[in-house]
């Protein structure tokens, strides 16, 4: 643990994964973190050392804290924020069905957060807002409070280490000392430090969540391109992601961006350049190409089996809408076993988060294992969980009795399941043999 030269109080509204995340980041950068949620059962749960997503080792640095007195949680608004140095707002700011974002969870810690005496602390505005939002935060708070808006980059999973090692902090920020102020809980580490107006970080954070979807829709335009041409898309795309210009992360083709912050984000941007008379085509056509992507995964079956899929057994690895995580807001997973099930076939799925997940097993069964859930005419892998890769390829062909293996996201060894006498189908992959083999053979 870093200990911070000087300790502040600080305030976490919202207890999802952005703000458990700060909260246990600036435990472990040795501030003392007061959490509130407006769930009571939520901060009992979080009191008692338990969180209710999965986060890479959010469990063990949670216990520690609490354990330690740097963390703790209450019920009561006022408490939290009583005599904190740093307020800091992590609340959901879900899509209304136009596209717009619903600020009203924002709205109302503001209102909650105006008549009380703040003495000079700093409201730090971290969810997702359209541009324009912190300068009226800051209207509302002016003459109590100074408002940072400091936009988050943390994947879901992985947010804890993320908020511990940024690749930049970036500040929007009503005056440079607040600005500062924010920054400085960051200093040792040593990273680039941007402090900028209100509206320029949240548009940092709406273009950066633009471009990294963009990627993927590229990435996904290239691979169903090398489909039709019968190339390697995992060779294309990995050579040219070693340009330092274009960079590798990003660029993994597959069924598409899932999960609650992408699709969100760019509806949101997009209504807002449609409201500034701003062409809005490339973020739209992001969009279109993520929306037709996962039926890729029908269209490959049916190209393999047929139109009629009402006899067939598919077993699916995976429904969150990636892995390492439990959640399956928007995940394409879901709406690829839907299509599977609208075209007769039947389904048994695993996911390593839903063991027994009672919600979705009206529609399709369950399974306890990946193995369990190739017993089936055909297995489909929906969600990039490592240990898939793991699964040796002859245990996976003695159970798929119709010896076929579609790869939505490209995780399993195509080589070592061709050997095994499967017939592999990925996300722009070759449906023979592999290049390398090619280039010998050739
Ligand atoms: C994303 C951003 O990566 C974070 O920087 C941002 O803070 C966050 O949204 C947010 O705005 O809150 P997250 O949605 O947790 O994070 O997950 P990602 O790891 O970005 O993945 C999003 C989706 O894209 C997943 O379905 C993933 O499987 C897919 N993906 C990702 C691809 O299909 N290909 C890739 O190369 C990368």
């Amino acid at each position: 643990m870093h200990v911070a030269s000087s300790r502040k109080k600080i305030a976490i509204i919202g207890t999802g994964y952005v703000g458990m995340a700060c909260a246990i980041g600036f435990a472990e950068f040795g501030h003392t973190v007061v959490g509130y949620d407006i769930l009571p059962e939520r901060i009992r749960l979080l009191q008692r050392g338990m969180t209710p997503y999965r986060e890479a080792g959010i469990a063990e640095a949670l216990a520690r804290h609490l354990s330690e007195e740097r963390a703790s949680f209450v019920e009561d608004f006022e408490s939290a924020v009583d005599g904190a140095d740093f307020i800091i707002i992590a609340v959901g700011t879900p899509s209304l069905s136009d596209g717009t974002a619903d600020l009203s969870a924002v709205e109302a810690v503001v209102a909650q957060l105006s008549p009380l005496h703040l003495n000079g602390a700093t409201v730090v505005l971290r969810s997702t807002v359209p541009p324009g939002t912190s300068d009226r935060v800051a209207l509302a708070l002016r003459g109590s409070a100074e408002v940072v808006y400091a936009p988050e980059f943390l994947r879901e999973g992985s947010a804890v280490a993320d908020f511990l090692s940024p690749d930049r902090v970036v500040a929007g920020a009503e005056s440079a000392e607040a600005g500062q102020r924010y920054c400085a809980l960051f200093s040792h580490l040593n990273r680039p430090m941007l402090v900028m107006s209100l509206i320029d970080a949240e548009l940092v954070k709406a273009a950066s969540n633009a471009f990294l979807a963009m990627k993927i829709s590229f990435a996904n335009q290239v691979a169903n391109l090398c489909d039709g041409l019968e190339a390697d898309a995992l060779e294309v795309l990995g050579a040219v992601g070693h340009d330092r210009r274009i960079g590798s992360m990003f660029l993994h083709p597959g069924i598409g961006f899932g999960g609650p912050c992408f699709e969100k984000d760019l509806k949101s941007l997009i209504h807002v350049m449609n409201t500034a008379n701003t062409n809005a085509s490339l973020l739209e056509a992001t969009l279109e190409i993520n929306d037709r992507q996962p039926r890729r995964i029908v269209e490959t079956i049916k190209d393999e089996l047929g139109d009629d899929l009402s006899s067939f057994r598919f077993g699916v690895w995976g429904l969150t809408f990636k892995g390492g995580t439990n959640d399956l807001r928007d995940s394409l997973a879901l709406r690829v076993v839907d299509e599977i099930l609208a075209a007769g076939g039947q389904v048994v799925a695993y996911d390593p988060s839903y063991r027994d997940g009672a919600t979705e097993s009206q529609r399709f069964e369950l399974a306890d294992s990946a193995l369990a859930a190739a017993d089936a005419d055909v297995l489909v892998v929906l969600t990039d969980w490592p240990q898939f890769a793991k699964i040796d390829e002859r245990a996976i062909a003695a159970r798929v009795r119709r010896r076929l293996v579609i790869d939505g996201r490209n995780v399993l060894d195509a080589s070592a399941l061709r050997d095994a006498g499967m017939t592999y189908r990925g996300i722009g992959r070759r449906r023979t043999v592999d290049s390398l083999e090619l280039a010998e053979t050739g």
